[in-house]
């Protein structure tokens, strides 16, 4: 009876340590991973292990300077090559220069005119100082995104940059659709000095990631959340069309929905890198 009832304490001993010690290690591994969760992506991306924080390092006068940029971001948009683009098309359809005389479709044409001048007949705009970085939503499938619209009455937060303000009137949800909106902007007070103006290619489209192309957890089917995607998402293009040359300048990007909260120390929904023009 004595012994039955030390082995019992034992056991419960033994079976708290063991809860207690992979509590810890989980917490630990929770926070030291990083978060999987609505990411969103930069391309292109460096070579190196820092590569969600990418330098985008270039002088405009030196094609040696530039190419590895142009050719990783063809490396990324070759996954969207098609000679049907969709209407409209997710992506440049073509990741060959006009000079590479490949022969394309009509519907092509007119796709890779509305991503002017993201597309490689421009060197996405690295051999002028303009240049174009692509940005990609990943990490939805578990993700039920609650966009912003104004069909209904609930508030718009007034720091809301205007160019969204204004694609929500543009663009009426019930002909368009909902979108993810996006924005970039300088990260610190002089970074906003040097920025200069930004575009969202393609131009005359909202600028965000439409809600029907988006494979989050309300579209595909329960069994397909750990599966890896067959399409690849939305792509849109940040055009930054004058920036200061000679400084680093911190670009943020980020996305607007009502659910994800703009934290700085959060990576949900948001990325920064950085942009030297020599
Ligand atoms: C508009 O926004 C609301 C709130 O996020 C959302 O519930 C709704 O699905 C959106 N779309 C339409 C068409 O109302």
């Amino acid at each position: 009876m004595g012994l039955e009832k030390r082995t019992i304490k034992i056991i419960v001993i033994v079976a708290v340590v063991v809860l207690i010690i992979g509590g810890i290690i989980g917490l630990l591994l929770g926070l030291l991973l990083p978060q999987r969760y609505v990411e969103l992506e930069v391309w292109p991306r460096s070579p190196e292990d820092t590569y969600n924080q990418p330098l985008i390092r270039f002088n405009p006068d030196n094609a040696g300077s530039w190419h590895d940029w142009y050719r990783r971001t063809n490396d990324f948009l070759r996954e969207y090559e098609t000679t049907t683009p969709e209407v409209p098309p997710r992506a440049p359809c073509s990741t060959h220069n006009q000079m590479d005389q490949v022969h394309r479709t009509e519907p092509c044409n007119v796709a890779m005119k509305m991503w002017t001048p993201c597309t490689a007949d421009y060197f996405y705009g690295y051999n002028i100082g303009k240049p174009c970085v692509f940005l990609r939503l990943g990490y939805i499938h578990y993700w039920v995104p609650e966009p912003y619209n104004i069909s209904t009455n609930l508030p718009i937060p007034p720091e809301m940059p205007r160019h969204i303000q204004q694609a929500m009137r543009q663009y009426p949800v019930y002909k368009y659709g909902d979108f993810v909106w996006v924005s970039c902007e300088g990260e610190f007070p002089s970074d906003q000095e040097n920025i200069g103006p930004i575009q969202y290619i393609p131009a005359g489209m909202p600028p965000g990631f439409s809600t029907r192309r988006l494979h989050t957890a309300d579209r595909i089917p329960y069994v397909a959340r750990n599966l890896p995607d067959d399409t690849p998402g939305p792509i849109v293009a940040v055009l930054f069309e004058n920036p200061r040359r000679g400084v680093l300048i911190n670009v943020e990007c980020r996305i607007w929905t009502r659910d994800i909260y703009y934290d700085r120390s959060s990576r949900v929904g948001r990325a920064r890198f950085e942009l030297y023009v020599d």
